[in-house]
C-alpha cells in the first residue's frame, strides 16, 4: 500500500483508485437505468484534472479496459452496499464506519434514518481532496457525519472512539473496494480490529474479488503502479475467514445479485469467459462477543 501524501487538489498512489471509482459512479448516474445517483462523483473528476480517458484506456493485448471490465462491479457493490448499510442503520446500527471510504458520497446521498452517526476513515489527504472539491457545492451531509484521518496499519479504532464510537453499541461496517488492495495479514488484522470494536449484532458490509489476467492487463494500461497495488486480501475462503471471527455471513456472487438487477455479468466475473475471477458482495452479522 504505497502512498505518497500531495496537497488536496491532486490524488497519488492508492488514493487515486477512489478516483477511479468515482469515475464509474459518475458514468453510472448518467443512465437512464442507473443503479444509484451519485450527484456528486463528477465533481471529484472535473477537480482532479486528471483526463477520462486514463480510466478508458485499453490495454495493449486490445482486451478490455478498465472501465469495461469494473463498470458493472462498480455500479452493483455500490446499490448492494447502499441497501446493505441502510437497512443495517434501520435495523439499529445508529453507528456506521465506512473504512477506506475514498470519495465515498453516501454521508451525502443516503437517507439516513433520524440520529445516524456515519464516521468516515481514510487518508487525511483523500479526505481533504473530497472535503475540497465538495466544497461551495452547497452540499450537505444526510447524517451526523464524522471524518477521521487515519491509516489501516495504525491504530484506526483508537482514532474511531476518540473521535465519538461506541464500541458497546453496534456497528455497521462498510470495507469496500479495499480488501484485494490488502496482503492476508493485513486482511486478518483489519478484521481482528473491526471486531474487537463491535457489539454483538454489528453489521459488516464488503467486496472482495479475485485477480484475474483481464484485469491485471487492465491496471497495467493506467499505470504500473495500479498493477502493483492488488495483494489479494484474505486466505482461505471468504465464509470460513468470517466465521472464524464471531461473525455470522451471507455471501452472494457478484453475477447473481447483477442479475437481480437485470445486469449481466460483469465481464472480468463471468464463468463463460476465459480467465476470469470471482467477485463477492457480502454482509456478515456479529454474532460473538470478542472483545
Ligand atoms: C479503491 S478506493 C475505494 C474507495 C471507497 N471505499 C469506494 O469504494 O468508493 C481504495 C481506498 O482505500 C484507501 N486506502 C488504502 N490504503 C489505506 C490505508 N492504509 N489507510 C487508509 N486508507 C487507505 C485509499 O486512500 C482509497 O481511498
Amino acid at each position: 500500500m504505497a502512498h505518497r501524501p500531495e496537497l488536496a487538489g491532486e490524488l497519488t498512489g492508492i488514493g487515486a483508485t477512489a478516483l477511479g471509482v468515482a469515475f464509474l459512479r459518475a458514468e453510472e448516474s448518467r443512465r437512464a437505468d442507473r443503479l444509484f445517483d451519485d450527484p456528486y462523483a463528477r465533481t471529484f473528476l472535473d477537480a482532479d484534472g486528471v483526463a477520462r480517458s486514463v480510466w478508458t484506456a485499453a490495454p495493449a493485448s486490445t482486451g478490455p479496459g478498465f472501465a469495461e471490465l469494473m463498470a458493472d462491479q462498480v455500479a452493483v457493490r455500490t446499490r448492494f452496499l447502499d441497501r446493505a448499510l441502510l437497512e443495517a442503520a434501520g435495523a439499529g446500527c445508529a453507528q456506521v464506519v465506512l473504512l477506506a471510504c475514498g470519495l465515498d458520497t453516501r454521508a451525502f446521498r443516503l437517507d439516513w434514518p433520524a440520529g445516524t452517526r456515519v464516521f468516515e476513515v481514510d487518508f487525511a489527504d483523500v479526505l481533504a481532496f473530497r472535503r475540497t472539491c465538495l466544497a461551495g457545492h452547497g452540499v450537505l451531509a444526510r447524517c451526523d457525519r464524522v471524518e477521521v484521518p487515519a491509516d489501516l496499519r495504525d491504530d484506526w479504532p483508537g482514532a474511531l472512539v476518540e473521535a465519538g464510537l461506541r464500541p458497546h453499541v453496534p456497528t455497521a461496517w462498510l470495507a469496500e473496494g479495499i480488501l484485494y488492495a490488502l496482503p492476508a495479514d493485513a486482511a486478518d488484522l483489519l478484521l481482528d480490529r473491526i471486531t474487537c470494536a463491535s457489539a454483538p449484532g454489528s453489521v459488516l458490509a464488503l467486496d472482495h474479488m479475485e485477480d484475474s489476467e483481464p484485469l491485471r492487463a487492465a491496471r497495467r494500461a493506467i499505470s504500473a503502479e495500479l498493477v502493483d497495488l492488488w495483494r489479494g486480501g484474505p486466505a482461505g475462503d471468504l465464509a470460513s475467514w468470517l466465521r472464524g471471527r464471531g461473525w455470522r455471513p451471507a455471501l452472494r456472487d457478484l453475477g447473481e445479485v447483477a442479475a437481480g438487477y437485470r445486469r449481466p455479468v460483469p465481464p472480468a466475473f463471468d464463468p463463460d469467459r476465459a480467465g476470469t475471477g470471482r467477485g463477492w458482495l457480502v454482509t456478515a452479522r456479529l454474532v460473538e462477543d470478542r472483545r
